[in-house]
């Protein structure tokens, strides 16, 4: 057992083993039985049953059973406890952390879904606000570690409009935030206090593994942690990746995921506002292709049909259409030679606001060769 995990003493009634089966009866009957124990025997070869606490003022006993009230020291949970969903026994815990000072307000307080990466536990925003909690002191963040199975614990805030996706999220337990994913074979590190994790991206992921970019140099605008830099490296096998992020956070997690995955060889990282590094990269003519939040790549094999299917919504299509002219535009006059950038796809990936959408368009950038 681990030091946090101190056992609290549960109130007991013990008694000679030829009367535990008549107490029991009697126990459960009242509902004074804590069924979250064991009964367990205590020195002097009696059996202690547990008690409900919040009702030892209730309790009575018939004379014929002769007990008297101990305390169990080292609670041993019952099997029906053992079969607790995570949240009952979170709340459990708690309830005996607290004891007399448990109320309904704690209750509704106390969370009952959560995000795991690992050991680290995320916890939503809206819990453990109450001020009772406070006055625990870090055992309240240790107890709810130890319910959950977890070593380190942090609290989701609100995503901050920096421009920059960083969440603010607060590390309750633990040295630091970086936790790791597996997700469609591709190994991800970030710090989960630093930069966010959207589980919402993996069909736009998968999307991307399985695009035939064999031999094609593509820029990621806005790159993150890699999301889709690494699916079109390690899965679509594309040759070469710009990737450009201007949040540093982001930008060590990426370095570290391209190491982890063994990509690092095929991968620049243009740490800096992507309206400007690429212009600056392509001066110095190592840039072959560009697109707009998201990614260059090889043609879809369906030629992009689905590019303009109703999902698509004329704005969309009208950003998608004004992006590609303008980076045609950039490349034009950068190589001082004409060139062709096409529409290959348009990906709705999620919307986090009314009228405000993450958007991927697939555009593909090729020099024209005179005819
Ligand atoms: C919505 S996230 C998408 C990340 C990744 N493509 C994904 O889907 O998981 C947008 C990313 O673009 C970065 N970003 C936004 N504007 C940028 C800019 N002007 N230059 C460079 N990076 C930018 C943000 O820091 C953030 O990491």
């Amino acid at each position: 057992m681990e030091a946090r995990d101190v056992p609290v003493p549960v109130p007991a009634l013990a008694t000679e083993p030829r009367f535990a089966q008549c107490l029991r009866e009697h126990l459960e009957e009242e509902q004074f039985l804590d069924g979250r124990y064991r009964l367990q025997e205590v020195p002097g070869g009696r059996v202690a049953l547990p008690v409900v606490e919040e009702k030892l003022s209730q309790l009575w006993l018939p004379q014929e059973i002769p007990c008297g009230l101990v305390q169990i020291q080292d609670p041993v949970p019952s099997r029906a406890a053992r079969r607790q969903t995570p949240a009952q026994k979170l709340r459990g815990k708690l309830q005996r952390l607290l004891g007399k000072s448990w109320s309904e307000e704690l209750e509704r307080d106390v969370p009952r879904a959560w995000q795991r990466h690992g050991d680290l536990v995320l916890l939503s925003e809206d819990c453990f606000r109450a001020a009772p909690w406070e006055k625990l002191g870090p055992a309240l963040w240790e107890t709810v570690a130890s319910a959950l199975g977890a070593r380190r614990l942090a609290r989701r805030g609100r995503v901050l409009p920096d421009g920059m996706r960083s969440p603010s999220i607060t590390l309750l337990l633990g040295q630091d935030g970086w936790v790791e994913h597996v997700d469609n074979g591709i190994r991800y590190t970030f710090d989960v206090t630093k930069c966010m994790f959207s589980p919402g991206n993996i069909t736009e992921k998968l999307r991307v593994a399985l695009l035939p970019c064999s031999g094609e140099v593509l820029v990621d605008l806005y790159a993150g942690i890699g999301y889709f830099t690494l699916p079109y490296l390690v899965h679509a096998a594309a040759a070469f990746a710009h990737a450009c992020e201007w949040n540093g956070h982001a930008v060590e997690a990426l370095r570290r995921n391209l190491a982890l995955n063994g990509v690092q060889d095929r991968c620049h990282i243009h740490h800096g506002d992507s309206r400007q590094t690429p212009v600056l990269q392509a001066e110095r003519g190592s840039l072959e292709g560009a697109s707009s939040e998201g990614e260059v790549q090889h043609p879809a094999e369906d030629g992009g049909k689905e590019t303009l299917g109703a999902r698509i919504r004329p704005e969309w299509q009208r950003w998608a259409e004004a992006t590609a002219a303008q980076i045609r535009g950039l490349l034009v006059e950068l190589h001082g030679q004409p060139w062709r950038t096409s529409i290959l796809h348009i990906e709705a990936v999620k919307s986090y606001a009314p009228h405000v959408h993450h958007l991927v368009l697939d555009l593909e950038c090729r020099p024209m060769l005179p005819t």
